[in-house]
């Protein structure tokens, strides 16, 4: 009989034992668990390599668990109310493709935000769906980009009853969660398929009072636990609600993720999942309370945030711990700079007109005040705030201005079939109107500007040519500074 308690750590307790046995290592990896790259060792790799290890005798096997492993994705399951669930070593990235994969044939429809993250788009690549973007709420006064409505996705529905999977991104890069039960609920009147791209939102559940994909209960979601759990990068969770299509995620999974995954990084999940389980409530309670004290001595400095209060009254939730300072004057990229000399800030991700602070357990010891002041002190905060330019500025494209995208339109081509037409590359400029052959995406975030399959409109391509003037360069496009993009012919 197993015991299935929160408190156990199955993988790392097998891991440990194995280590115990202090076997010569003649197997891979080549490092002996150090032994074999003094150079390394010299450099404080010593502890990692330490626990690289691989499927060993006791250390079970990611694509056939059967001992150690297969509890701890067990424990898992439990934990984040799921039916089953398993562990990513390659990150969501490897989740979404291999789910996608499983989900879809060649042809259907998807729903998706606008906010969806590029893996997504690379795995609607590999199974031959059809995107049909779902645009996303504005914040009423700066436009800044929220998510998507159940209104959204209501009308979408109409435009494409036989749609096969809705995907919704909760909550976004900048915190801001959907209302997910009712989507939920409107995807089971109409036998979608939901997926929560819950990347950023692994702790939502320990909060309590915010919607998240389990509370929903979602078909299928997916965590970063690098990015919201404390995991070792790139450790991530796919979650199944139910056990429907099991065997095809499971083979697609073998189909996407490496055949020599990352101990340290499976072992960081058992950990994370332990730390959540037992200590989730308290430590994510204690950064949310910290980053509340941490906006509010910030907006009585002056700063001006993506507030709470403006999120709710669009419908939706924030994530406290993510922290949008918003730049309508703009001069975001220069501010970032200061932050990092002056105040030793290092953010997520600045552009000229917003900047990203992700909060968490790692800031407990700081006092919110005296970091706010810090922060005050290094900017000309008293600017009076300017309006924004919506329709040119980063991130903003990604939100639609009022009544504009609500016509659903699907991607001309199946991003499968775009990549493999014959396609010529063209001066930027005249691209607009013709079928990217191409991703572009000016990461981070990693959500692409252009997807293959899609029509190229005027205003992408002023956003484009906005971007390529301050030196952006792009993932995605053979030419990464976007003199040229390919079209399809
Ligand atoms: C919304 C979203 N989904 C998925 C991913 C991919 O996650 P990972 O880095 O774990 O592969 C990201 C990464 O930034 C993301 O922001």
């Amino acid at each position: 009989m197993q015991d299935y308690s929160q408190r156990g750590t199955p993988l790392y307790r097998a891991a440990l034992a194995f280590l115990r046995r202090e076997r010569i290592p003649m197997h891979v990896p080549l490092h002996g668990r150090g032994g074999g790259a003094p150079y390394l060792m010299s450099r404080g790799l010593a502890p990692f390599l330490q626990w690289d290890l691989t499927e060993l005798q006791g250390l079970d096997d990611l694509h056939l668990p059967a001992g150690a492993l297969y509890q701890a994705q067990i424990l898992a399951a439990r934990l984040f109310g799921a039916k089953q669930s398993f562990f990513l070593v390659n990150g969501v990235t490897g989740g979404l493709l291999a789910l996608l994969s499983a989900l879809l044939r060649p042809g259907e429809k998807v729903l998706l935000s606008r906010l969806a993250h590029k893996a997504v788009l690379h795995g609607l690549m590999l199974s031959g769906a059809v995107p049909v973007y779902l645009p996303v709420k504005g914040e009423e006064q700066s436009g800044f980009p929220l998510n998507i409505t159940v209104a959204t996705v209501r009308a979408a529905l109409k435009k494409h009853p036989g749609a096969r999977l809705l995907l919704v991104t909760s909550p976004s890069y900048w915190g801001v969660t959907a209302e997910l039960a009712p989507l939920a609920e409107l995807a089971r009147e109409h036998g979608l398929t939901l997926i929560v791209d819950e990347a950023h939102g692994a702790h939502l559940p320990f909060y309590g009072d915010l919607p998240h994909a389990a509370a929903a209960r979602a078909d299928f979601w997916l965590h970063s636990a690098h990015k919201s759990l404390g995991a070792l990068t790139p450790g991530g969770f796919l979650h199944l609600g139910g056990r429907q299509h099991l065997q095809r995620v499971r083979f697609w999974l073998q189909v996407t993720q490496t055949s020599s995954p990352s101990y340290p990084v499976m072992l960081s999940l058992d950990l994370a999942r332990r730390q959540a389980a037992l200590c989730g409530k308290r430590l994510f309670g204690r950064a949310r309370v910290w980053a509340e004290a941490f906006r509010r001595a910030l907006t009585e400095e002056g700063v001006n945030l993506l507030g709470e209060e403006a999120v709710r009254e669009a419908g939706f939730y924030l994530d406290p711990c993510r922290i949008t300072l918003l730049r309508p004057e703009g001069g975001g990229l220069r501010l970032a700079e200061k932050l990092a000399r002056h105040c030793r800030l290092q953010l997520e991700l600045a552009d000229e007109n917003y900047l990203l602070a992700i909060c968490g357990p790692a800031q407990l010891r700081l006092s919110p005040r005296a970091l706010a002041r810090a922060v005050a002190g290094v900017l000309p905060l008293a600017q009076p705030a300017r309006s924004f330019s919506p329709k040119l500025q980063l991130p903003f494209c990604f939100a639609a201005a009022k009544g504009e995208g609500e016509d659903f339109t699907p991607f001309p081509l199946a991003p499968q079939r775009a990549i493999s037409l014959p396609a010529a590359a063209l001066p930027l400029e005249s691209c607009a109107g013709r079928i990217c052959a191409e991703m572009v995406v000016a990461a981070p975030p990693g959500i692409p500007l252009l997807a293959p399959g899609e029509l190229i409109s005027e205003k992408m391509l002023a956003v484009l040519l906005l971007l390529r003037s301050r030196g952006r360069r792009f993932q995605g496009p053979a030419d990464p500074g976007l003199r040229r993009l390919k079209i399809v012919l």
